[in-house]
């Protein structure tokens, strides 16, 4: 009701609430009977605003060419930002939303959407905005971050500290001031930025009211724990971390964010070691890294399924990386990512049998039906229902 789920049970329990009796003939009925209902997938890492896909480095990659080596030879991030920079707000806010439906379709409800294309201040709030107008035609929940830090653009190839300003003084507080923005992002790694450089940012971030969160330990490691003091929600890839920061974590409550999709893409052999973490009472979310250069897929169910495979997850810690760990990655977790009376409407329907198929069959879309904010989506068109109790029946 209002988007909001109002009681969970068996389909019997329903039959009998007193209040579906009153309003049986406001309620739109979905009868999921025989098939998997769960939470809506909150997919937490993805960088939807580009303009192209990268298909030179996809073709060089193969040819045996590394993620580092291609972005030296011009290739890599610094390849997509002329597309964004040129690029009408309206066609990047209809690229965005078309990814959105996409992701819908595969059953995510919530996502959370980076800039980090453009790398001008002008580029990365046009990015926001597009986030922002793509949102507001979508039925299901935005989170928008900017990674105006995602790379030193070209242009201030000589003098990153130039560029690590511009991100600090005009890009962060325009970004919090316009409220186009609710969490700061920034690739901490060699070849991006330095760990020095990534605190700078942070103390920006915080300064102006906004979260933190860090593309961290993808291609080398860099010490955690000096980045504890800034409440980081969420350190996402986490190939190399060292055991003293995953006992560290362990005690704060940030949580790691494996985006195995990279590994997968990249053609890497190995992949985050989830077990590790797990082990030490790390919270892991799972998510798409959706994004032209490492993790060009919009299906959480495909992330699940890798994590199954190559990171030993089984299909139940699978689910809750992607669903209610994913929510806590956004510091949602009090409305998403759980089915739960007087949480967000979001479930994905699965026309299968039992959950653990969903990451089983890797590579087909099982999912029937979304419901974002109690709205129906089936693979396109959207509609107002009034729910009630959509999960009773499954
Ligand atoms: O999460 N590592 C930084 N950012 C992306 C890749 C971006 C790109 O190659 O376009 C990632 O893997
Ligand atoms: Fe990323």
């Amino acid at each position: 009701m209002g988007g909001k789920i109002v009681s969970v049970g068996t389909t019997r329990d329903a039959l009998h609430d007193p209040w579906i009796k009153k309003h049986r003939k406001q309620i739109s009925e979905i009868d999921c009977a025989g098939k998997v209902v769960i939470p809506g997938f909150v997919d937490s890492h993805t960088h939807p605003v580009f303009a192209s896909p990268r298909l030179i480095d996809f073709e060089k990659r193969i040819e045996g060419a590394s993620y580092e080596q291609i972005a030296a030879a011009g290739g890599g991030i610094r390849s997509s930002l002329e597309g964004v920079r040129s690029a009408t707000k309206a066609a990047l806010q209809a690229k965005v939303l078309g990814v959105m439906n996409d992701m819908a379709a595969h059953g995510t409800t919530t996502i959370e959407a980076k800039s980090g294309y453009g790398l001008t201040v002008d580029s990365e709030l046009k990015s926001l905005q597009a986030i922002r107008e793509a949102a507001s035609r979508w039925p299901g929940t935005i989170v928008p971050t900017l990674l105006g830090a995602h790379l030193v653009p070209r242009e201030f190839a000589d003098q990153p500290q130039k560029y690590v300003a511009i991100v600090c003084d005009e890009m962060i507080p325009r970004a919090a001031k316009q409220g186009l923005a609710r969490f700061v992002d920034v690739f901490c790694d060699k070849g991006a930025f330095t760990a020095g450089q990534a605190e700078q940012i942070f103390e920006s971030a915080v300064k102006q009211g906004l979260h933190v969160r860090a593309h961290m330990g993808q291609l080398s490691e860099t010490r955690l724990a000096p980045f504890l003091r800034f409440n980081p929600a969420s350190f996402d890839h986490m190939d190399h971390v060292s055991d003293d920061d995953v006992a560290q974590l362990s005690k704060h409550g940030t949580i790691a964010t494996l985006v195995p999709g990279a590994n997968y893409f990249l053609g890497l052999k190995e992949y985050p070691n989830a077990r590790r973490l797990i082990d030490a009472g790390v919270p892991i979310a799972l998510a798409t890294d959706y994004n032209p250069g490492t993790s060009p897929t919009v299906s959480m169910p495909m992330a699940m399924s890798l994590a199954c495979t190559q990171m030993k997850m089984s299909p139940a810690e699978a689910i809750a990386a992607a669903t209610i760990n994913g929510a806590w990655a956004l510091r949602i977790a009090d409305h998403k990512g759980s089915i739960e009376p007087g949480k967000d409407a979001d479930l994905a329907l699965f026309d299968l049998d039992d959950y653990r198929e969903i990451p089983y069959w890797y590579g087909a879309n099982h999912c029937r039906l979304t419901l974002l904010n109690g709205i129906v989506f089936r693979g396109g068109a959207s509609a107002h229902v009034g729910t009630r109790n959509t999960s009773a029946r499954g």
